[in-house]
Order: C-alpha cells, then sequence, then structure tokens
C-alpha cells in the first residue's frame, strides 16, 4: 500500500522525469569529463552541455543557444540578471523597478544594489488578481531607469503577467526587462522573442528536471558583469566546472517540453478546475485567489474563512501542500503576495496553496477534495464552538 502523501505541491518542485533520469545517468557514472578538457573525456562532456543548451534555448525561444547562460537556479539566475546587468549598465545610482509580488530572490537582488551601488527601486503595486498595470510601470519609470523586472508567473497565486504590454514600454525607452519565469517555463509559455524580453530566469526542478540546475536567457548584445569570476565558464558569465549531469537534465526536461511529450496544460487545467469547483461547492465562502483566466493551470491558491491553512495541513498528512510559497512557510509572516492583492493577515493564514502537476491523476483530485472539505469542516465546527 502506498502511504506516501498525495503530492499536490508542484510550485514548490516537481519530481524528477524518468526519461530525465535515464538521459543524466551515463553522466553521474562512466561519463565524467570535465568539459573544458581536450581529451575525449572533455568532448564527450562538451558537446553533451551543447545540446542541452540548445535544448533550453528551444525550450524559450532564444535564436542562439549562446544566449543562454546556466546558473544554479532561478535564484543566482535573478541576482545576476538583476545585479549584472545594472552593475554594466550604471555603476551607481541607477534606478530599477520592479513589483510588489516578486520572489524574494528579486527583492534581494534589487536591495543589494540599494544597499551598495546607491540604486533606488520602485516596487509597483498589482490589482486584487495579481496583474500588474503596465501604465503603472510607464509612471514609475525616472531618467535614470535602467531596467524593468516584472515576473512572468506568480509562485504563490499563477497570475501570468501581460509582459508584452510591458515590453511596449521599455523597448521604445532603450530600457532592458528581465522576468523571473521559473514557473511558466515548464508550461512552454515562455517565449522570450514574442514577449519582448531582453532577461529570463528559469529553474530546472520545477519543469520536472533535476535541483541545483537553472539558467539566464540573454538576448545578444546585452551586457551583463559577471557576478562569479574564476575559470571563464559560460563566456565568463558565472565561473565554475559545469555539473554536466544537472545540465544535460535540464535539457532533457526542455525537451521533452519542447517535443510535447508530457502531459498537456488543458489536462491538468482541468483536474485543477475539478478540484477548484469541488472546493467552492462544498466550502461556503471559500475564495479563489489569482487571476480567473490568466493563470498557471496548475495552480489553485484558495482562502478558507475560519481556518488556519497551517493547521488543516497538519491534519490532512495524505496531502503535500502549501500555505504559501515553499520558501516562506514557517514564517509567522502572512504572504506579501498575498497581503498585496489585500487579502488581510487573517486571510492569507486561512490560504491554501495546491499546485496540480504531471502525475496528478484524476483519482488524486477526488481524494484530495474529500480530505480537504472534511478537515476544514472540523475545523471551521472547532472554531464556531470555542467562540
Ligand atoms: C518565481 C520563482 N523565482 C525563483 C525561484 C527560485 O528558484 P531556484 O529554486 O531554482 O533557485 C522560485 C522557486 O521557488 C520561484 O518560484
Amino acid at each position: 500500500m502506498n502511504t506516501r502523501p498525495l503530492y499536490l505541491d508542484h510550485q514548490a518542485t516537481t519530481p524528477l522525469d524518468e526519461r530525465v533520469l535515464q538521459e543524466m545517468l551515463p553522466f553521474l557514472t562512466c561519463e565524467y569529463g570535465n568539459p573544458s578538457s581536450p581529451h575525449m573525456y572533455g568532448r564527450i562532456a562538451a558537446k553533451a552541455v551543447r545540446v542541452a543548451r540548445r535544448q533550453v534555448a528551444d525550450l524559450v525561444g532564444a535564436t542562439s543557444e549562446r544566449e543562454i547562460v546556466f546558473t544554479s537556479g532561478a535564484t543566482e539566475a535573478d541576482h545576476l540578471a538583476i545585479v549584472g546587468f545594472a552593475l554594466a549598465a550604471r555603476p551607481t545610482g541607477g534606478h530599477i523597478v520592479t513589483t510588489v509580488v516578486e520572489h524574494k530572490a528579486v527583492h534581494a537582488a534589487c536591495q543589494r544594489l540599494v544597499d551598495h551601488h546607491g540604486y533606488s527601486v520602485t516596487l509597483v503595486g498589482v490589482d486584487r488578481h495579481g496583474c500588474v498595470r503596465p501604465a503603472d510601470v510607464a509612471a514609475a519609470l525616472s531618467p535614470n531607469t535602467v531596467l524593468v523586472s516584472v515576473m512572468h508567473a506568480n509562485n504563490e497565486i499563477g497570475t501570468l503577467q501581460r509582459l508584452a504590454a510591458v515590453a511596449d514600454i521599455t523597448v521604445p525607452r532603450g530600457i532592458a526587462l528581465h522576468t523571473d519565469a521559473a514557473q511558466s517555463a515548464g508550461w512552454g509559455l515562455l517565449d522570450v522573442a514574442e514577449l519582448g524580453v531582453d532577461l529570463a530566469s528559469l529553474s530546472a526542478h520545477k519543469l520536472h528536471g533535476p535541483k541545483g540546475i537553472g539558467a539566464l536567457y540573454i538576448r545578444e548584445g546585452t551586457r551583463i558583469a559577471a557576478q562569479q569570476t574564476g575559470g571563464g565558464q559560460e563566456r565568463g558569465l558565472r565561473a565554475g566546472t559545469p555539473d554536466v549531469p544537472a545540465i544535460v537534465g535540464f535539457g532533457a526536461a526542455a525537451h521533452l517540453i519542447t517535443a510535447d511529450a508530457v502531459a498537456a496544460p488543458s489536462r491538468i487545467r482541468a483536474l485543477r478546475d475539478r478540484l477548484q469547483g469541488r472546493l467552492l461547492a462544498d466550502l461556503p465562502g471559500a475564495v479563489v485567489n489569482g487571476h480567473p483566466c490568466r493563470r498557471l493551470p496548475g495552480n489553485l491558491s484558495i482562502t478558507l474563512p475560519g481556518i488556519e491553512a497551517a493547521d488543516l495541513l497538519e491534519r490532512v498528512p495524505g496531502v503535500a501542500a502549501s500555505t504559501g510559497s515553499a520558501c516562506t512557510s514557517g514564517s509567522a509572516e502572512p504572504s506579501h503576495v498575498l497581503t498585496a492583492i489585500g487579502l488581510t493577515r487573517s486571510q492569507a493564514r486561512a490560504t491554501l496553496r495546491l499546485s496540480i502537476g504531471r502525475t496528478t491523476t484524476a483519482e488524486d483530485i477526488e481524494h484530495a477534495a474529500d480530505l480537504i472539505t472534511r478537515t476544514a469542516h472540523a475545523l471551521q465546527q472547532t472554531h464556531v464552538v470555542s467562540a
């Protein structure tokens, strides 16, 4: 009997696809060469890295694989994009526009520029669905603005931003546009040419690849100041011996998406809608967060009045989900994303993030809905009795 909880936390991380593992295995065993070495071992590793770079480039619609720089994940890519671009464009006194709902990696990178390089940062707000208004971005620009950073899809509420409309503002003014696409790339939603972005952060573990590997897409001609120097790897932009097995895995995971060899987003969206429908029907007062349609197919952020999401999850050990973003769970502070869309602190604490993925089945959804509604009713009852 399988006693492991149902995994509904795909926005925190995804399981490694078995096909990806098979591609990685030779590079974890016999193909251990350093891609910089001039002999056969090195050449085999270098070729594998070249193939993977092309696969990642194809996933995001990059014109050349030279536009992909491998990093340890989206956190590092965010830092390289924001700090690296800003310092190359203007070593001191510049201005950055970003949003209140970004991942902490973006906010932290901006803070570094404020603390050490005399930069200022303007945080643009969002509406109740978590959408940034392009006009607000335009209004926030100053003559010193060098970069605008707007995430593609939010990691808590799944809202997709209208990046092309933001690019319409930045491109004519010669301001670069960065997007944190860690959550959207796995759905095949990121096309850098179509969206007009200059820099995009990616993470393999959000798309059924391995952890500890990601990439920064850097549009040809965009200047970046390296943040980690040494042996000159990754065109001098990110020194360190490349993690070949992880890069191969990232490439393989990207290729499965490009080649349409994974569960269609429409199947996952239907499962999400079923779970959403059941919870809304069975739990009066429940409210779904995020944009009603411009939202990631697997995302369900739902506020269940009268309960503490953390209590609920503790009483439902059969479901592995999140109370907010994984990076902030465990912290007593309510999520900055949920408060940014207007939730009160208690509403934020009553919010559950269920994220559905490739391996989720229709039976899983019914089972999760049963467990969650039963426990939420019991908790609401306790709340009423003790009130
Ligand atoms: C939107 C977003 N940006 C950045 C990250 C960090 O990614 P990584 O774990 O690859 O550093 C995450 C992961 O939680 C994320 O969801």
